[in-house]
This record gives structure tokens, sequence and C-alpha cells, in this order.
């Protein structure tokens, strides 16, 4: 099958990319430097040169909370224009399935726990992450619009929040799993962490969310979101000690609650994966926090 993966040299992406080939496919990466997929004229040529039957849409411009709040014109723009490309062209070149990941930044900021898909519209969400969450909750509704008005096959799945090897480690734009293992393996006094540290999250491990999206290409054709997560949820005061255990740091934890927590709470309702494509995660918070710190160690020899 001719398979286009659009961010397949982002994190996410990478992995992927791996579980394809190990599958015997030969998917086309698409790296943002070839095609950038904001601009027609490039996200036109991909289609073009690609001539995909299967195309998964993970490219996007993302990061923490830091990020987000620097870049809220950018996210949106870029997140909406790439979607909205890659949905036009999957329709123009009659491509068999649209795979887009969606993200859990879509939900209102305050929505019953755990967060339902019917409840994605019962609310804006949380301010620091709204325009990046919008951008691609008006990508689910391009799906299921062009499903309904040409039949185009496009699914949309909703991960919570990612970590494992590869992730983004840089300070200014990570996520909260590689900003604390960054800062525990590198300080040796105290890390001063953002928020109070009482906001709840839940992470899926990088690999389980490729094999999430693998299982919904085969499996699912509908038009309603599917969230994709492990429905666990935790605090990220109580991570940040599981992550000091695991990384062996000594030193104080130090909250600076001048800075923002995000969205109070989040955790995923994983029913309906399950019952709809057969999905459920299978890396412990514990396992896939190991294997990410061993791999950061590994890769960053200053780490060690
Ligand atoms: N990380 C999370 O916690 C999380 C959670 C939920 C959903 N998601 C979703 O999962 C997907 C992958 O996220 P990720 O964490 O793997 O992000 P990532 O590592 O930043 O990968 C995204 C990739 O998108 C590509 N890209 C960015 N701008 C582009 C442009 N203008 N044209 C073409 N390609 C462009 C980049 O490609 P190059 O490498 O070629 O520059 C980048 O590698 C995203 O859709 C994100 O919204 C992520």
């Amino acid at each position: 099958m001719r398979i286009v993966v659009t961010g397949g040299g982002g994190f996410l992406g990478s992995h992927l990319v791996e579980r394809l080939r190990e599958r015997g496919e030969d998917p086309f990466v698409a790296r943002r430097a070839d095609y950038d997929l904001t601009r027609w004229d490039d996200a036109e040529r991909l289609f073009r040169d690609a001539r995909p039957e299967r195309v998964f849409h993970l490219a996007a411009e993302v990061g923490g909370i830091g990020a987000n709040r620097a870049n809220p014109g950018r996210y949106w723009y870029a997140n909406l224009m790439m979607g909205a490309h890659v949905l036009e062209l999957g329709r123009i070149h009659g491509v068999d399935k649209l795979v887009i990941a969606g993200t859990v930044c879509a939900y209102p900021k305050l929505t019953p726990v755990p967060f339902r898909e019917d409840d994605l519209w019962n609310g804006y969400p949380e301010e620091t992450n709204a325009p990046y969450g919008v951008a691609k909750k008006s990508i689910l509704v391009g799906a299921q619009s062009y499903r309904a008005q040409y039949g185009t096959n496009a699914i949309f799945l909703l991960p919570a929040n990612l970590y494992g090897p590869r992730d983004n480690f840089d300070l200014e734009t990570s996520h909260v799993i590689p900003a604390l293992i960054r800062k525990m393996v590198e300080s040796h006094d105290d890390v001063v962490l953002w928020g109070d540290g009482s906001p709840t999250r839940e992470f899926l491990y990088v690999d389980d969310c490729a094999d999430g999206l693998l299982l919904a290409a085969d499996r699912y054709e509908g038009s309603g979101p599917v969230n994709l997560g492990t429905g666990e949820e935790i605090a990220i005061r109580d991570l940040a000690r599981l992550v000091a255990e695991l990384t062996g740091f000594e030193g104080e934890i130090v909250w600076d609650a001048s800075m923002p927590n995000g969205q109070p709470r989040r955790s995923l309702d994983v029913s309906r994966a399950k019952e709809l494509f057969g999905f459920e995660a299978q890396t412990s918070l514990r396992d896939g926090l190991s294997r990410t710190i061993e791999w950061y160690r590994a890769s960053v020899p200053a780490a060690t």
C-alpha cells in the first residue's frame, strides 16, 4: 500500500514509521524541509509525488504550555492550514483513508472527567492551548463534512499527552515529562517546576499511540472522534515524585505558582477505542518512564 506519514520525522511520526516498516510497509515520510504543508503548492506536490492510498496526518506545530503561550497565532494558523490542505487533497486524489491526529487539548477546559468524546463541543478549551486545540477541532469538522458530502474516508483520533524515546527535550518547547526528566537528570540542586503541581494529566506511551493509530486505520470507518489513552490520571505533583524516584534525583522540587497550571484535570474515557477497534494501551507509566529515561541518558552524553 502507498502510505504517506506527514510529520513522519517527528516524535510520534518516527515511531509510527518504525511500526509500519516492521509490518513490511515502505511509508513515504513527508518532511517539512521538502514539503511545507502550510503551503498549498507544497502539499499538492506531496500528493502528486507520493500518490498515497492511505495518509496518516501527524504534521503539526506543537509544544508545551510555554510554546503555546508564545505562539497562539502561529499554532492556530499552521495547524488549521495543514489539516485543511491534507483533507482537500485527500478528496481530490481519492485517498482510501485519511487518519488524522487530533489532540486532548481540543477538549473544553471544564469537562466531566473522564473526558467523553460526546462532550468535545461542550465548552471552550483551556486558554493556554485553545488556538491549537480549536484548529485541530476544526479539522474534525472538516473531516466529518467531507465524509458527508464527498464520501472522503477520514477518521479523527484524540490522543492523550504522549511521552517516550525521541520526545522533544528542548526546555523552551517541551511537554511536561521530557522537561521533568531533563531537569532531574541534569540538576543536582533544586528544580523549579511551573504551577502548583495540582493539575492531573493522562500520559500515553508513544508506541502505544502508534499502535492505536494503526488499529484505527485498519478497523475504524466512522465519523466520530475517538480518544486514544490509558484512562489513568495522575497529578503532576505525583508524576514529579515518580520521575525523581526513577532518575535518582535527590534535590528539592520547588513549585512556581506564579506560572500557569494549564487545564485543571485531564483524563480520557477510553472505552470507545476498545469497542470500535480493540485498542488498549499496553505500557504502564512506570515502565514507559523508565524506558524514556534510559533513552535520554543514552542519547545525550552530558546527561549520564
Ligand atoms: N506530543 C503529544 O503529547 C501529542 C498529544 C496529542 C496529539 N499529538 C499530535 O500528534 C501529532 C504528532 O505530534 P508530535 O509530538 O510527534 O510532534 P513533533 O515531534 O513536533 O512532530 C510533528 C512534525 O510535524 C512536522 N511539521 C511541522 N510543521 C510542518 C509544516 N509546516 N509542514 C510539514 N510538516 C510540518 C515536523 O516535521 P519535520 O520534522 O520534517 O520538521 C514535525 O516533525 C501532532 O498532530 C500532534 O498534534 C501529540
